[in-house]
């Protein structure tokens, strides 16, 4: 009897313990952009308008999608594509989930070793530029597929403003012509300085894509056979043959979108839905935010030191994980329920001390560098009904390969650098792969992207997403946080300043405004590694939050040209 009450006290404070958050007086007010019923959220107001028109005439958020995807396309070929891939978690009104997985996959002639000369080394740039880059495109195939299965308007109704947006043309933004300068250089070289691709636009320019148009009549058409076989397939398989890829028109007949179960968990009174492999979002965002829970997180403070060590040293252990167990479920076994066991969790943050920064090397080996990227986007979709819609899509890099179709108007992808080329040798992100994320015939390659939705109370709650390579997993998990343990609005969560670690290399990355040389120095003396010079920008995201009252507000990102929608 003794034993039992004890058992049973232990429990309570246990649940105290893990339940335990310093709970705010009313929710935060709205500072975002705020819609009475839809919303669309994404990183181009042309993109968000024509989402949003869908919603208008009757769409669902499905149907959004459809639109949105397709009108980033065009207005921001950055990122947006047909030429790469994506994921896409939902949840409709009635509270069932799912999720899409449309990432790109390995040509059946990939191999092992594809990217590595005679002796073995990564031959540089082979999997980062020009055709020998691009993965089996997937975007065509899910929005075909999240029609098929949910759409309520025709697809030609769906894809007629995008198409009118490519033939009408769209301005070039300050934002865009700046971040287009960095890579003009790479974009002639590869495409021999011959190129549809309006390289010379300047900002204000109105730019038109007509051959993108037709390609996009194509779909409109014939949905998926109108990408993956007949014209479009023939050219496009020719095209990247002759530049020396590896994509067949047999790749293309072949390749299909996968219906995934999404990873959902809970953090304290939160439950989260979010994306499972082939993407490492959700079992790594899953991984940091149950290290974190048994902790007053509220009561540390926003990007305080000790939230700041906290949310690092979680970071550390299940990047480590990431990187050595995460790869393609249909290729190899995941021990899923084991990493994510509460026992497991509570194992890995055992050594942990508010005192003293773990080292990498003690979590597991190895030492690299690592260079930035903010290429891919996301979307995040309410609609009147209440379904919601989280996708991030991409193209890799940014405009992906480089490499440009000039007869079907699209930048076609770099996404084979997510694979591991060689075992221990890190991609354009820094990480460090293992044999899970080996390449292999018809393979996906391991991804960060991390489109999220999360319930409180049972009820819609939040939509976030976010770019940013291997920091898209810390972007969003630190937006959820500002949101529910700092009580921020949506627009102050989403631009709230970030930091990021993964890992390895062993060193924690600030962006530039937010935080002090004396926070720095407190975690320096504690044995943090700060990447001084570099203070790039950490994620772009794009959210929505739903209101006590049923409203939405809108997280549009201000690092970017990113613009909420709504009605
Ligand atoms: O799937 C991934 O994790 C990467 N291909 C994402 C690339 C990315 O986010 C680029 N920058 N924003």
């Amino acid at each position: 009897m003794k034993t039992i009450r004890l058992i049973l006290l232990k429990s309570l404070v246990l649940l105290l313990f893990v339940n335990c958050k310093t709970l705010p007086a009313e929710p935060a007010k709205a500072t975002g952009v705020v819609a009475e019923k839809a919303m669309v959220v994404s990183a181009r107001e042309e993109a968000s308008a024509i989402g949003a028109a869908i919603l208008k005439q009757g769409g669902n958020a499905f149907d959004a999608m459809v639109a949105t995807e397709m009108a980033l396309v065009v207005a921001y070929p950055f990122a947006g594509n047909v030429g790469g891939g994506g994921f896409m978690v939902y949840r409709k009104a009635d509270g069932s989930i799912g999720a899409l997985d449309y990432r790109e996959k390995a040509p059946l002639s990939a191999t092992k070793d594809m990217y590595l000369d005679s002796l073995g080394n990564v031959i540089p740039d082979m999997s980062t530029k020009g055709a020998t880059a691009v993965g089996v495109p997937g975007t065509v195939a899910g929005i075909i597929e999240v029609h098929k299965k949910f759409g309520s308007l025709p697809l030609k109704d769906i894809l007629a403003p995008v198409i009118a947006l490519a033939e009408n043309g769209v301005i070039v933004t300050e934002k865009q012509a700046a971040r287009f300068e960095k890579v003009r250089e790479v974009i002639l070289e590869v495409n021999d300085s011959v190129t549809t691709f309006p390289v010379d636009s300047k900002a204000g320019d109105i730019v038109k894509y007509p051959a993108l148009a037709t390609t996009l009549s194509r779909i409109a058409e014939q949905g998926r056979d109108g990408f993956y076989k007949g014209e479009t397939a023939k050219v496009l398989a020719t095209f990247i043959q002759e530049n020396g890829g590896f994509v067949t028109e047999e790749d293309l007949e072949q390749y299909q979108a996968q219906w995934r179960e999404p990873v959902v968990f809970d953090y304290k009174d939160l439950h989260i839905i979010s994306m499972s492999p082939p993407s490492s979002g959700g079992m790594t965002i899953n991984q940091i935010l149950k290290m974190m829970e048994p902790y007053d997180i509220a009561k540390f403070g926003h990007n305080s030191e000790k939230t700041v060590q906290l949310f690092v040293e979680a970071a550390r252990r299940a990047y480590a994980d990431r990187n050595y167990w995460l790869g393609d479920p249909d290729f190899v076994d995941i021990p899923m329920k084991e990493l994510l066991s509460d026992f497991y969790i509570k194992e890995r943050m055992a050594n942990f001390s508010f005192d003293k920064a773990t080292k990498s090397e003690d979590i597991h080996e190895g030492s690299i560098q690592m260079s930035e990227s903010m290429e891919t986007t996301h979307y995040s979709i309410v609609d009147a009904e209440g379904n919601a819609i989280s996708v991030t899509t991409t193209l890799n890099g940014a405009y992906g390969s480089k490499l440009y179709c000039d007869e079907l108007g699209f930048f076609l992808n770099n996404e084979m650098d997510d694979f591991s080329s060689k075992a221990g040798v890190p991609n354009m992100f820094g990480l460090v792969g293992a044999k899970a994320n080996s390449i292999a015939p018809g393979k996906r390659m391991l991804s960060s992207m991390t489109p999220t939705i999360v319930e409180k109370d049972g009820k819609l709650w939040m939509v976030v997403g976010t770019p940013g390579g291997s920091t898209i997993i810390t972007a969003v998990a630190q937006t959820i946080l500002n949101g529910y343990e700092f009580n921020m609005s949506m627009q102050e969560a989403v631009d709230a300043p970030r930091f990021h670690h993964q890992w390895l290399p062993d060193v924690v990355i600030f962006e530039e405004n937010g935080f002090s040389k004396e926070h720095k120095d407190n975690l320096k003396a504690k044995g943090y590694n700060i990447n001084e010079d570099r203070t790039p920008i950490i994620g772009k995201v794009d959210a929505i939050r739903v209101l006590p009252d049923g409203t939405l507000e809108g997280g549009a990102d201000h690092r970017g040209d990113d613009t909420a929608v709504g009605f």
